[in-house]
């Protein structure tokens, strides 16, 4: 966590989104340990997919805006790209398939790396350029449009 932090009225938008990577994470770790595979397996899938769908909507738009930002936004795109196309061949092949371990493991890392790089590269980048009140704002927005029950 960075501190960024606005005023005591609400946390930031780096805030929100480091809030659900902890929360991918935490599945991410409970698909792998086989824990109530299938239901935590399928939370996962919708939660990564809103909120790679927020981060598209609301995150990277406004980080692209900043200077450096186009390249480091072009590169999670790429990153978002490849993992939905691999968490749409998990979702196909099912938690009972033998090769579902395999593939589970290099979405796994993938999608750790990727939040380690939002984190490393463009999370600073929003933490300098926009005011306490734009980041407050865009939280919301984040958090509204990522809003999924799982
Ligand atoms: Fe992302
Ligand atoms: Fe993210």
């Amino acid at each position: 966590m960075t501190s960024h932090m606005a005023d005591a009225s609400g946390k930031g938008l780096v805030d929100a989104v480091q809030a659900t990577h902890q929360e991918i994470k935490s599945l991410l770790d409970s698909v792998a340990a086989g824990d109530d595979r299938q239901r935590s397996f399928e939370r996962l899938s919708t939660l990564l997919a809103a909120h790679e769908a927020a981060e598209q909507e609301v995150v990277h738009p406004l980080t692209k805006r900043a200077d450096g930002g186009e390249q480091i936004v072009e590169a999670r795109l790429t990153e978002e790209r490849e993992g939905a196309e691999t968490l749409q061949k998990l979702q196909t092949m099912g938690t009972t398939d033998p090769g579902f371990d395999d593939l589970f493991a290099s979405l796994r890392e993938a999608v750790l790396k990727h939040a380690a790089a939002e984190e490393r590269d463009e999370h600073p980048i929003l933490d300098a350029s926009l005011s306490p009140e734009e980041s407050q704002h865009a939280a919301a927005q984040f958090r509204a449009a990522q809003s999924v029950s799982v």
